[in-house]
């Protein structure tokens, strides 16, 4: 089988296309043979060795995939060959096969497209978790959606709205929060790079107290303007530090907004708590088969362009996700 492997840490152009021997089946596992990956911000850090795991040179990145059960290891009683499923692998997701432990497999329903479910785990489980279980947002409640056209954005906002939450969303490109805003119908978008005040646009448009919940997969100085409008009691998501900058929260402001700043790590939560994250997911999966949720795919390349979508994500063009398919998937690409 054929995977994108990473043979030393390096740029996305560095990836090779090679025939690699399958992977061993663990007791606990399950191979898939892979019809869809999701592309995500962390395999381009992975493949630098910037990531928090830092797998041993040759490896494919890829934390997600979609497709059908190929074969079971004896102590899975959950699925069957034939089953369609996705799969949180962590690495080597980008490839024809990828095995995963049961417990990181959910079944998906037969209305889901692989490539939307290939897209589903890794940004729509972080948002689930952090919106739900770390900030438990209310109807009603404005949520500030930061880097808001990336994966993490795109599913806050989508997630946001089926709770029944205010958007607020930011980003740094005129042209992609018009995507967003059209798509999601969202009503506020602010371009933090043209509007350096924008935390008194969001005091105003929620007259003057503040958004209840942000996320944040940004940091830097959108983390450090976050403090400042925040409402009381305000939770502040940490869940990523794409500018490249990881801020210091200023306890004063935190103490004089009475506000939390919650700590989002959803693979650690999907290791802690595998039946709670699942149950996330099938939550997610019964939206998306009901029609409530919009999965906003921006591009699908095949396997063997994974350095493309890399490279798009790390030039920011993404609006949503990339998703890679192989041969499997019967859709075409577009
Ligand atoms: N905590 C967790 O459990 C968890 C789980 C998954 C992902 N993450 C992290 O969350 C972050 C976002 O992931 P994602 O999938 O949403 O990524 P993404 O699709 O690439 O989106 C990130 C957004 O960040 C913004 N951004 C601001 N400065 C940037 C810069 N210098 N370079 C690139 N983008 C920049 C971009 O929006 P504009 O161009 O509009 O500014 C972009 O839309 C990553 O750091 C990822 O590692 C965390």
């Amino acid at each position: 089988m054929r995977a994108m492997l990473c043979t030393a840490y390096g740029p996305p152009d560095s990836l090779v296309l090679r025939d690699v021997p399958r992977a061993p089946l663990g007791e606990h596992d399950v191979r898939i043979g892979v019809h869809a990956a999701g592309v995500n911000f962390p395999d381009l850090l992975i493949i630098q060795g910037l990531y928090q795991f830092k797998p041993e040179p040759p490896f494919a990145p890829g934390g997600e995939v979609a497709g059908e059960v190929l074969e079971t290891g004896p102590a899975v009683t959950d699925f069957v060959p034939g089953d369609r499923v996705i799969g949180m692998t962590r690495w080597n997701g980008y490839a024809e096969e990828a095995v995963a432990p049961a417990h990181r497999c959910i079944a998906i329903p037969a209305s889901a497209d692989m490539r939307v479910a290939a897209g589903l785990a890794l940004t729509y489980g972080t948002s689930y978790h952090a919106l739900v279980q770390r900030a438990s947002l209310q109807p009603g409640e404005t949520l500030l959606v930061h880097g808001a056209a990336g994966g993490i954005g795109t599913a806050a906002i989508d997630i946001g709205q089926c709770l029944g939450a205010r958007i607020v969303a930011t980003g740094g490109n005129d042209q992609k929060l018009q995507a967003v805003a059209a798509h999601y119908g969202v009503e506020h978008v602010i371009n933090y790079n043209t509007e350096p005040n924008w935390k008194d646009r969001v005091r105003a448009l929620t007259h003057g107290r503040g958004a209840d919940v942000i996320c944040d997969p940004v940091g830097g100085d959108v983390f450090e303007k976050s403090l400042r409008c925040i409402n009381w009691e305000g939770r502040l998501l940490v869940v990523g530090f794409t500018s490249g900058t990881i801020p210091s929260a200023r306890a004063n402001l935190i103490l004089l907004k009475g506000c939390s700043v919650v700590g989002v790590f959803w693979g650690a939560y999907a290791d802690r708590d595998p039946e709670g994250n699942r149950a996330n997911l099938q939550r997610l999966f019964r939206w998306l088969d009901e029609g409530r949720l919009r999965p906003l795919i921006a591009r699908t390349l095949p396997l063997a362009e994974a350095a493309v979508g890399l490279e798009m994500l790390a030039r920011r063009e993404v609006v949503g996700k990339v998703i890679l398919t192989t041969d499997r998937y019967e859709g075409g690409h577009a």
